[in-house]
């Protein structure tokens, strides 16, 4: 698998593409701009910040802190923050889901709640509801826990459908809307919805159409046997997962530094041949035999958005094929159904894509 792994901008490959391809700024060796005719030769667009790629490679260093390992996830859920984009977490108990989620908000100086989805979980449990107010003899909204920056909707798949719609509703539109009157919700609003793997019984899995809404799918593995001795480690020394500033862990970032690096994320430049590269990925799916659903052209737009926050991160203001080749597993993996015959006969969402990223034709 080709899942982004942050690379932070003093050291590494991040800070420096390739030889011969391109120059920090976008341009090539000889001054040309490597993203065809649409860019102005005469003010090329500036590149990411150091300032605020640095921030945000801080917040990568105050993760690690608190939780071993899970590079990988957390590259990605900064790139779900670049994007607004909501993310799916999938992970057995245990693995840090809500260690991660704590740690990221406390680094970014972000607020965060978290909701355990029980079976007898209310929409206004979620959202907010009108509550009367004996003093005042009204009814005043009361906000519910989606009113937040980061909120970990822990085992949406344990609550019935209604409720699961009063959480997608949310993310969706951005703001809730109870007795008439829409209530935005704060910025960043990011959803980080958890799923069991292993426990379907007695569960409400997520539409089809409603798995589309989410940017990313994340998949939290078992730590090495390396990093779990050092989990265990950290539990000897006396680190206590309540307490994230007892571990060191400070702020080094903010809501601010978000918005900015957003900003430039937005302007990082996409040739027409990376985007032709990225709908034809994103075709190639709907043709293969053992999908029963292939990628929509929302989909589409997904790999496009978190392959320019990728690119934006890994220090370029411009998208390479490869940018779309390491966001394409986790952008991808939910908006794709196998048939059943291909389940059987053991194919994966993961194998699938890997085949496809094999066959499509890579622009130069
Ligand atoms: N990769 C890891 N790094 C640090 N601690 C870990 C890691 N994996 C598990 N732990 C420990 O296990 C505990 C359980 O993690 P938690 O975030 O509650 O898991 P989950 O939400 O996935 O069920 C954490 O508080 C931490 O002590
Ligand atoms: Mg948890």
């Amino acid at each position: 698998m080709t899942e982004p792994v942050y690379t932070p901008p003093e050291a590494g490959p991040g800070s420096e593409p390739p030889s011969g391809t391109a120059r920090p700024g976008g341009t090539q060796a000889d001054g040309s701009r490597p993203d065809g005719p649409q860019t102005d030769p005469a003010s090329p667009p500036p590149g990411p910040s150091p300032g605020l790629r640095s921030a945000l490679a801080g917040v990568r260093a105050e993760v690690g802190k608190s939780v071993v390992g899970q590079d990988s996830a957390v590259t990605s859920l900064l790139i779900a923050l670049l994007c607004q984009g909501h993310v799916l977490l999938e992970g057995v108990p245990g693995v840090a889901k809500t260690l991660l989620v704590r740690s990221l908000a406390a680094a970014l100086s972000l607020d965060t709640k978290r909701v355990q989805f029980t079976p007898d979980l209310m929409p206004g449990d979620v959202t907010g509801s009108l509550v009367y107010d004996a003093n005042s003899a009204r009814f005043s909204f009361r906000e519910g826990p989606v009113f937040t920056n980061l909120m970990l909707a822990d085992e949406i798949n344990r609550t019935p459908p209604k409720t699961q719609a009063s959480l997608l509703e949310a993310m969706e539109e951005r703001q809730v809307s109870v007795d008439g009157t829409p209530r935005p919700l704060p910025d960043p609003f990011v959803v980080i919805a958890t799923q069991n793997p292993v426990e379907y019984e007695g569960t409400y899995p997520l539409p089809e159409a409603q798995l589309d809404r989410f940017l990313l799918k994340l998949v939290l593995p078992l730590p090495e046997r390396d990093e779990e001795v050092e989990v265990l480690a950290r539990h000897a020394a006396g680190f206590d997962p309540r307490d994230l500033r007892g571990a060191g862990l400070e702020p080094v970032a903010d809501a601010d530094v978000l918005a900015r690096a957003r900003a430039e994320v937005s302007r990082v430049q996409v040739s027409r041949e990376v985007l032709g590269y990225a709908v034809d990925v994103c075709r190639a799916t709907r043709y293969s035999p053992s999908l029963s659903l292939g990628v929509s052209p929302r989909g589409a737009t997904a790999l496009l958005r978190t392959a320019r926050a990728w690119a934006w991160l890994s220090g370029r203001s411009f998208v390479t094929p490869d940018d779309v080749k390491a966001l394409a597993h986790p952008t991808l993996r939910h908006r794709i159904q196998l048939r059943a015959e291909a389940e059987l006969e053991g194919v994966t969402a993961e194998g699938v894509l890997d085949t496809v990223l094999a066959s499509v034709p890579v622009p130069r």
